[in-house]
């Protein structure tokens, strides 16, 4: 290269080949608009026990015009793996309220605003657990903020939320109607990689680094956490398609936020001690027994976690359905409210929850 030390340009390129890609303006296409806040839609702060007695974080949505005292369906609402439900959840409920429903956002165990140690723990059980506990919630007798029909409750999860919700209404027959979007299957991905890009042997060595890692916190008397998998926290020239998906979406003002106790650079990180539980995690297994309470997949046509949504699809029972969005990739499903099918999923819902 012959590269002039007065060149600014031929030096602008350098640099960005030696150092990260910083300052990168974040895609808003398609009607990208996560922070999206509706008027005629109440948010409550709320929370609620989980089974074993840890402590889930939500916000509640109703509609203003839920003006009488009748008895409303409601749906649940899961974020992306190691996000917050100020990720994509909110927007998803908040959209859902303006058509008349009552929702219900709620951060995972070990995330966000809920209970758990340590932070960004994996436990795939406590994940499905928490929208069990949201049921409970929803349908006490205490709950006296929304007038829920217990009778007609659903709910949706997004990309790892989809399994762990999956999971979920495989042993609670209260969900009454199940959808999905961008929907992740953490334990098949764990195991295998995309599209079956991870071996045996490198699925083994994973495993092995996550019991050295209990031996270094065992030794230390806990011993510093490490974290593993996730966003990366700084685009380089040679980043994956998918890195650059999810870094525009996490690490941009797009949809970034700061966890309460946590920074931005945590989100979808989780514990390398405990990320290899997913690998004991197979929700798709006995999906047909979900039937036949209703399920919906939406998918980006062209996402790179669409195999997911098709092997899911593929093994559940009847009713089901599976929506492709056209031209759509997988973090696109997140927030651009162009592309995200709301009325497909609203119909869903009205005509599941009667
Ligand atoms: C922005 O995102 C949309 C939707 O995924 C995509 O079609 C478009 O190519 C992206 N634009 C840029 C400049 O990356
Ligand atoms: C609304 O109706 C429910 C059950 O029908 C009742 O328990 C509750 O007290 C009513 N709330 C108000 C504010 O009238
Ligand atoms: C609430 O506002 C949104 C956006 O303006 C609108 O689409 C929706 O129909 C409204 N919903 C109700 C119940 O008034
Ligand atoms: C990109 O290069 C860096 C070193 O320069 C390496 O650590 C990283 O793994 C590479 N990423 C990919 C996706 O190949």
């Amino acid at each position: 290269m012959k590269i002039m030390g007065s060149n600014i340009a031929a030096l602008g390129i350098l640099t960005t080949i030696l150092n990260p890609i910083s300052a990168i303006a974040q895609n808003m296409s398609y009607g990208a608009d996560n922070f999206y806040r509706s008027n005629n839609v109440t948010i409550h702060p709320i929370s609620f026990p989980t089974q074993y007695r840890t402590t889930v974080a939500g916000n509640l949505f109703i509609p203003d015009t839920l003006t009488t005292n009748t008895s409303t369906p409601a749906i649940i609402i899961g974020h992306p793996m190691g996000a917050v439900k100020e990720q994509s959840a909110n927007l998803y409920a908040t959209r859902l309220a303006e058509t008349g429903f009552i929702t219900l956002s709620l951060d995972l165990p070990f995330w966000g605003a809920s209970t758990g140690q340590p932070r960004n723990a994996v436990s795939a059980e406590l994940y499905a657990e928490a929208f069990s506990a949201a049921v409970d919630y929803l349908g006490s007798p205490h709950q006296t903020i929304a007038n829920v029909d217990r009778a007609r409750i659903g709910a949706l999860g997004i990309c790892g939320s989809g399994g762990f919700l999956i999971s979920a209404a495989k042993l609670d027959p209260r969900i009454r109607a199940i959808a999905t979007a961008s929907m992740y299957d953490m334990g098949a991905v764990s195991r295998n990689g995309l599209q079956a890009s991870q071996s045996v042997e490198a699925r083994m060595e994973v495993i092995a680094q996550a019991a050295e890692q209990r031996w270094t916190e065992v030794d230390n008397d806990g011993g510093e956490v490490q974290y593993t998998g996730g966003t990366v926290d700084e685009l380089l020239v040679n980043s994956t398609a998918v890195e650059r998906e999810f870094y525009d979406f996490y690490r941009t003002v797009r949809g970034e936020v700061t966890p309460r106790g946590s920074t931005p650079e945590l989100t979808t990180h989780p514990t390398l001690s405990s990320n290899t539980k997913f690998m004991n995690f197979y929700p798709f297994n006995d999906i047909e027994t979900i039937a036949p309470r209703p399920m919906l997949f939406v998918a980006g046509d062209q996402a790179h976690s669409r195999e997911f949504s098709e092997d899911a699809f593929a093994r559940a029972g009847e009713p089901k359905e599976l929506v492709w969005v056209s031209e759509a990739g997988h973090v696109d499903l997140y927030d651009r409210t162009e592309l995200i099918p709301f009325d497909r999923i609203e119909r869903f819902f009205r005509e599941g929850l009667v």
